[in-house]
């Protein structure tokens, strides 16, 4: 398993449904180039090019971005953590809004992933956001609270597990909360439980070459869940490279 306190801060590249062999040996033939010391980059690929990503990249981790609730058997097309494990994958995106909302993914399902990542000695990178309407009826930290007691198994802790929080109205929408509605829900999300206080938690949502600086001052952010801005490799290294995060305590 990853060592998650070697790193001062994270860079999660959620490709999402993109990517092609010739993507992938572009954009690694200039991350390649780049050693960033301190700071974890890991790249999220659709499912198919785990292995060929995996192979070509120098320093990077390499997560999934989703995988079963089941260990084995007959669910077709299905991806086991178990098959995650012995590919050599190191992180698993699970709960992203996407998957909530196209495929109906409960807080039930999230917290059963997760505890089989765990298991299985993958870093499961549990997503949790708000909707607009949640939060234009100030239900916010209500929301925060709920997916998180219901998606957050016991045996999650600051070793094996990673939180992002993901308003859904900020992801590839180009609109981002404030830097202090950031912060406060970063603080909101560590107070839940005292176990929280030292989890690494990234935010998530529009993050780009503009705005990634500003974000990475926040106190109680400790990285970035990228997803249009990492398809665009210069730009994400630019984010990397321009980012001032340091290990915190709390
Ligand atoms: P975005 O996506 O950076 O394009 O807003 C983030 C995500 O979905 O994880």
């Amino acid at each position: 398993m990853v060592e998650l306190s070697n790193f001062t801060s994270f860079f999660v590249a959620n490709w999402k449904l993109n990517g092609s062999f010739q993507f992938i040996s572009q954009y690694l033939e200039s991350l390649n180039k780049e050693k960033f010391t301190k700071k974890c980059v890991v790249l999220c690929p659709p499912s198919p090019y785990l292995n060929y990503v995996k192979d070509l990249s120098k320093h990077s981790f390499i997560g999934a971005q989703d995988c079963s609730c089941f260990e084995e058997g007959a669910y077709t097309g299905e991806i086991s953590t178990k098959i995650l494990s012995d590919i050599g994958i190191n992180f698993c995106i699970v709960g992203h809004s996407e998957r909530r909302k196209y495929f109906k993914e409960s807080n039930e399902a999230v917290k059963d992933k997760t505890l089989k990542l765990i298991e299985n000695r993958i870093i499961p990178i549990i997503c949790i956001g708000e909707t607009l309407e949640e939060k234009n009826s100030n239900r916010t930290n209500e929301i925060l609270n709920k997916q998180i007691n219901e998606s957050v198994p016991e045996s999650a802790n600051e070793h094996n597990s990673i939180i992002a929080y993901e308003p859904v109205w900020a992801i590839g929408t180009g609109k981002t909360p404030t830097l202090n509605e950031i912060e406060d829900s970063h603080k909101f999300i560590r107070k839940i439980n005292k176990k929280f206080l030292n989890f690494k938690i990234l935010y998530g949502g529009s993050v780009n070459i503009k705005n990634s600086k500003q974000i990475s001052d926040i106190k109680n952010v400790d990285g970035a869940l990228i997803g249009g801005a990492s398809l665009k490799i210069e730009e994400f290294i630019k984010i990397i490279i321009n980012s001032s995060w340091f290990n915190f305590s709390y």
